[in-house]
Parts: structure tokens; C-alpha cells; sequence
């Protein structure tokens, strides 16, 4: 595995790498867990080379959120992506990716705006932007993102339709399945800011979620499965929910029934200072 920082390089590494077939590219902001390893497997089975980025990036961080203590860890994240034979690290500096003068912001609207984005102002302009320039640098021929992050993925798909980016023929852009640990809960790096009491509690997260979902599935009213949702989360240790939502699974417009169209139920919620997002299908 070669490990790059500056673009330069890069560039001719990706040269090398793509005289072999398709490169498949995992952005990431590290702390490695099994969602991560499960998205490269994934990209081993449909590329001839992996490239996997890892910047925590701080355009995507609110001034009031976690950049400083989100957790760094390159030589632990080195030896794992070398063992699952991942061809590229690509791991630029701050310097490289936003160099002295940087003044461009890419805003993906309608599908950033509710959910994470109303939570969060601004963080998805800071997504959208550093993947369109991850994409740019390595120019993968796929890209792997995890389904745990729904919005996220569904803005980064509007991005590469809207901006042609990687192939629009083929659907460049895969979702993986969330990865959950043997109680439920949503693989995420965040996790390991849980304490172990929030951490046994966080389950009242995905437990909440199925019953919610089977709840509506069994005709109560969604009005009703959110606030009986809501108030699981609050008896359990959660400080707050930032929002429950059932959404189209596209469009992430709020729902009030379920219809035949595929739907999501999406959640993020606080515990002990930890923020926590889920989603599933509903
Ligand atoms: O999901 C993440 O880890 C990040 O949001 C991403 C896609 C790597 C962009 O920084």
C-alpha cells in the first residue's frame, strides 16, 4: 500500500493503479471500524485497486462540534487498510486540500436541507465539497460510502448527477448497508466517546427504531410511533432528539403515512454529549 499526502504524487500513483482496471475510491475521516473494513471488501469485489481516504475534514465541523477530539489514529488505520490489501492512502494534509486562498463552497439544495442540515448548518456544504474534491484528486472510477449516513449519501449522489461527476452511466455511487455491533447499534466512530453505562443505553436507539417501524407497519399513526419513540429515547439516558422523521427514501421529504414508495426512518439523538444517527428502511 502506498500512503500519499500531497496531490502531486497522488497523481501519478492513480496513473499507475488505473492501467490496471477500475480504481474504486472509500472516503473517510479515519478511527477505522468494521463499516469502514466492511466498504472495502465491498470495493475489492468490484475494482481492480482500492484507494481509501482518510481527512477529518473541518469544513464539514459546526464552530461548537468535535473536530478537535475527533479521533485521529493513522498508524492503527494504516495497518488495517494494508491488511484488507488497499492499494492507496490517500491522507492529504489541510494544506493540501484547502490550500492558502481557498474560496469555493459546493451547496447542494433541497435534499441538505432538513434532517442533519437543519441540525447542523453548513455541514453538508463542507461534505459536498470535499467529496467532489476527493473525487476530483483520485478520480475513482467507483465510490463506496455506508447507508448509515442516508442524507449524506442521498447528497452526494444530487452532487454527482448535478456536477457529472464519475461516470453518470453506470451507478458509480454505492451504498453499503450499515454495519451494526451484536446489540443493534449503528457501527460509528463516534461510539467510542460512549461511557460504558451510554453505551449499554445507546441500544434504546435501534430497539426504538424496529418498534417504531413496526408500529407504523401495523397501521398505528406515525404521529403517534414518533412520540412513543421519543420518549424510549428520553427514559433511556438520551439528553435530546434532534429529529425523528419518516422520509421518502429519495427524496428525504417527510412522510406522515407509508405508501408502496420506498421510506426511511431516520433518527439523531444525544447521549452524554455524543450525538447518534441511524436510519432504516421502513
Ligand atoms: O462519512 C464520512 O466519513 C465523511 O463525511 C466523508 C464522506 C469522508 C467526507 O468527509
Amino acid at each position: 500500500m502506498q500512503t500519499v499526502s500531497q496531490l502531486d504524487p497522488l497523481r501519478d500513483v492513480v496513473a499507475v493503479l488505473k492501467k490496471d482496471g477500475p480504481l474504486a475510491l472509500v472516503p473517510t475521516m479515519g478511527a477505522l471500524h468494521e463499516g469502514h473494513l466492511t466498504l472495502v471488501r465491498e470495493a475489492k469485489k468490484r475494482a481492480a485497486h482500492v484507494a481509501v481516504s482518510i481527512f477529518v475534514n473541518p469544513r464539514q465541523f459546526g464552530a461548537n462540534e468535535d473536530l478537535d477530539k475527533y479521533p485521529r489514529q493513522m498508524a492503527a488505520d494504516s495497518a488495517l487498510l494494508q491488511a484488507e490489501g488497499v492499494s492507496l492512502l490517500w491522507a492529504p494534509t489541510v494544506e493540501a486540500m484547502y490550500p492558502q486562498g481557498y474560496a469555493t463552497n459546493i451547496s447542494v439544495s433541497g435534499v441538505s436541507d432538513g434532517l442533519c442540515g437543519a441540525a447542523r448548518p453548513g455541514h453538508f456544504d463542507g461534505v459536498a465539497t470535499v467529496v467532489c474534491k476527493l473525487f476530483n484528486q483520485v478520480r475513482p472510477d467507483l465510490a463506496f460510502f455506508g447507508e448509515k449516513d442516508w442524507q449524506q449519501l442521498a447528497v452526494i449522489r444530487r452532487m454527482a448527477r448535478d456536477l457529472d461527476l464519475l461516470e453518470p452511466k453506470v451507478d458509480a455511487i454505492i451504498g453499503v448497508a450499515t454495519v451494526r455491533e451484536a446489540d443493534g447499534l449503528a457501527m460509528s466512530s463516534r461510539n467510542a466517546y460512549l461511557s460504558a453505562e451510554d453505551r449499554a443505553r445507546a441500544v434504546a436507539l435501534p430497539d426504538g427504531m424496529r418498534r417504531a417501524i413496526a408500529e407504523v407497519r401495523a397501521g398505528a399513526a406515525i404521529g403517534g410511533a414518533l412520540a412513543a419513540l421519543q420518549s424510549a429515547l428520553l427514559a433511556n439516558g438520551f439528553s435530546q432528539v434532534d429529529y425523528a422523521q419518516f422520509c421518502d427514501a429519495s427524496s428525504l421529504a417527510p412522510l406522515t403515512a407509508l405508501t408502496d414508495a420506498p421510506a426511511r426512518l431516520l433518527v439523531a439523538a444525544r447521549i452524554g454529549g455524543t450525538r447518534l444517527i441511524d436510519n432504516m428502511a421502513a
